[in-house]
């Protein structure tokens, strides 16, 4: 008996982390998006740093994907060195904000 209740609640968890985890709130994001907008911002930007990138165009992608890459670089999956700093400093719910804000984005 005890383990079925142990086991509920951790699905309860589990279901209230996940739910908590897509809520992304793009009014909260206006306040985030100046780190990124310098170069997300500019359509065909190119930073010269470490050497000459194409920005990718985020407006407007599906947000699970901005999270999905955002934590990618903040485990260090992905490795351009500016997106790493910048989703080091990024929390869940800030990458949650800003999918919001971008994926809602034209
Ligand atoms: C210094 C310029 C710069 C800034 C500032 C910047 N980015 Fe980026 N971003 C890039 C570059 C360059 C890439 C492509 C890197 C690569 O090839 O992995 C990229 C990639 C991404 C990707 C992956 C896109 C894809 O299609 O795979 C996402 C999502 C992203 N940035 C979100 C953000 C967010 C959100 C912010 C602000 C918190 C931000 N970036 C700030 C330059 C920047």
């Amino acid at each position: 008996m005890q383990a079925t209740k142990t086991i509920a609640l951790a699905l309860l968890a589990c279901l209230c982390a996940g739910v908590q985890a897509a809520e992304g709130n793009a009014e909260a994001a206006k306040g985030k998006i100046s780190m990124c907008i310098g170069c997300h911002g500019i359509p065909d930007y190119k930073t010269a740093f470490p050497s000459v990138y194409n920005v990718p165009k985020i407006g407007g992608q599906h947000p699970q994907y901005i999270v999905a890459a955002l934590s990618a670089y903040k485990r260090g999956e992905r490795s351009h060195p500016t997106m790493r700093a910048i989703a080091e400093s990024l929390s869940e719910q800030d990458m949650a904000d800003l999918a919001a804000y971008y994926g809602g984005a034209k």
